[in-house]
Parts: C-alpha cells; sequence; structure tokens
C-alpha cells in the first residue's frame, strides 16, 4: 500500500476506539523495544476510548491519518504543544507521522505559536530531532501506571520570516 492512500483529517469522539488500539498497540510493539516490557505496559495502562473525546472537551486537536476508511495514525496538539503522536505498527516508517507532525506545526504556526514542545518518549525523540526539534532536557515522566519512565523534552521553533532588505 503506497502513501498517496492514506488521508488526513480533524480527530472526532468516534475515533476513539480506533486511536486507542493505535496508541496501545504502539507503546506494545514499538516503543517497548526502547522501554521492555514493565515500562510499555505501566504507560498503556489506564488508557480509555472515552479519554480522547474528554482531551478534546478540554481542548486538545487531534489529526487523523486514514487508510483504506481505517484510521492508523494520530497527533493530538494544544496550545503549544504536541500531547501525542501514534502510528499504527502495520503502518509505521511510511512518512505518516512525517505528514501528521507537518500538518499540527502549519496549523499551530497559522495560530501565531512561534515554539513548539513536545514530552517525547525516547522511542520518537530521533524522529523529532530529525525534523528540526531540538533536545532541551532529559528527564523522567510518572505513567498512569504508576512508573517513571525516562522522556525528552524538545522544541521546534519557526524559521524566522523572509525579511524583505532590499530598498529598491
Ligand atoms: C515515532 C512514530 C510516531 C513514527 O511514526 P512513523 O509514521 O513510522 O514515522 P515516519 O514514517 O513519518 O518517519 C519515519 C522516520 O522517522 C525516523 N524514525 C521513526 N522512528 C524512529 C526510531 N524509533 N528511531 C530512529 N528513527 C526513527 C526515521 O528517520 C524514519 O525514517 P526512515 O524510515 O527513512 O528511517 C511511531 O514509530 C510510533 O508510534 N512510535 C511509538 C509511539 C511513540 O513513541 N510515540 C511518541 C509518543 S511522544
Amino acid at each position: 500500500m503506497s502513501v498517496a492512500a492514506v488521508t488526513y483529517r480533524a480527530g472526532t469522539p468516534e475515533d476513539g476506539a480506533a486511536m486507542l488500539s493505535i496508541h496501545t498497540r504502539a507503546i506494545e510493539f514499538v516503543a517497548v523495544r526502547d522501554y521492555g516490557e514493565e515500562m510499555a505496559r505501566s504507560w498503556a495502562h489506564g488508557l480509555t476510548i472515552e479519554g480522547y473525546a474528554r482531551s478534546m472537551a478540554d481542548g486538545e486537536i487531534f489529526e487523523v491519518a486514514v487508510c483504506d476508511g481505517r484510521v492508523v495514525g494520530f497527533c493530538g496538539y494544544k496550545n503549544d504543544e504536541i500531547c501525542g503522536l501514534y502510528v499504527d505498527p502495520d503502518f509505521g516508517r511510511r512518512g505518516i507521522a512525517s505528514r501528521l507532525l507537518e500538518r499540527a506545526l502549519r496549523t499551530l504556526q497559522d495560530r501565531g505559536h512561534r515554539r513548539v514542545k513536545v514530552d517525547s518518549s525516547i522511542t520518537a525523540s530521533p524522529f523529532y530531532r530529525q525534523r528540526g526539534f531540538r533536545v532541551i532536557r532529559e528527564r523522567t515522566r510518572m505513567t498512569r501506571g504508576g512508573m517513571e519512565i525516562p522522556t525528552v523534552d524538545l522544541e521546534w521553533h519557526a524559521p524566522d520570516a523572509q525579511t524583505f532588505t532590499g530598498t529598491g
């Protein structure tokens, strides 16, 4: 299947079940390679279908990637922060997360944000770095399952607007 078959749209509360599945599978099959079973389980612990609708009601915006009618990836962002970026492991490394992030950054810039933050997994940190984010600090975060797991704070800065310096 080619990336051309993937479309993008705003996420809705009805996407909750698909997002839960992607979220859980991305942690359990991809991030587990960096975190190990125990931390991955603790990270995925407590995720619910309703949680996404609650986040939406709290102002988080979701973009989803759809392939053949199936939601296969999503990005959530709020204020000046990327809150989550997950792609189903069966659809990884096809540019889906890159496109979701690009769309989120464009919207955030359109809303006037010149700086965007993310508290990234160690798994996604190389992905963000390759897309222009800079590491601010490495730290730990408490999961819903009650375990400290290592994460990385990164920041992206919008490129300076072209300034016309000519005199003519
Ligand atoms: C990180 C993630 C969102 C990337 O999704 P994706 O759709 O596969 O990413 P893309 O195809 O757009 O980009 C892939 C590129 O990112 C980089 N990349 C992605 N994952 C990487 C990893 N684990 N290590 C190093 N580079 C990685 C590579 O440059 C890769 O390009 P390549 O395939 O040419 O080598 C996905 O792997 C995922 O859901 N991971 C687990 C959950 C997670 O940690 N999410 C972030 C929470 S903050």
